[in-house]
């Protein structure tokens, strides 16, 4: 606890000591921890689908040689695999992406 909120302290403290060009409203800081944290729900259609679609095609969709085992335009099959998905997705933004997706609710 005591780590949490000594970084929560520094973090102010960069934002104070001119780390930003133009001063941030208080307010401003609190909206936007919670958008984060709340309100960002990744869509599997629209936000995973196409990731795995650019990169593993043709063996993971339809026709494909383990489309029956491991379809990867079903999410349970994302689901099971979890984060052994990192063997093959390098990418930072997409694991970030896999990884919200895992700990939302379904
Ligand atoms: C050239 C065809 C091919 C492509 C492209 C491909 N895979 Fe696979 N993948 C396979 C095959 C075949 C298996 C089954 C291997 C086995 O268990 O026998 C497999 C299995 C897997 C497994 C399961 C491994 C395990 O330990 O259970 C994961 C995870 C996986 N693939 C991820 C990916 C991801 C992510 C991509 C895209 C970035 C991808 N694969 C692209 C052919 C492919």
């Amino acid at each position: 606890m005591r780590t949490v909120l000594g970084l929560v302290g520094a973090g102010l403290l960069l934002l104070e000591s001119g780390g930003l060009a133009k001063p941030v409203p208080a307010t401003a800081i609190p909206t936007y921890t919670a958008t984060r944290s709340t309100k960002t729900r990744v869509d599997f259609e629209t936000e995973l689908k196409p990731i795995f679609q650019s990169k593993c095609m043709p063996c993971h969709f339809s026709g494909g040689k383990v489309y029956d085992r491991l379809p990867f335009d079903t999410p349970a099959t994302i689901r099971k695999l979890g984060t052994k998905l990192f063997t093959r997705i390098k990418d930072e933004h997409d694991r970030k992406l896999i990884e919200d997706f895992l700990t939302q609710t379904p």
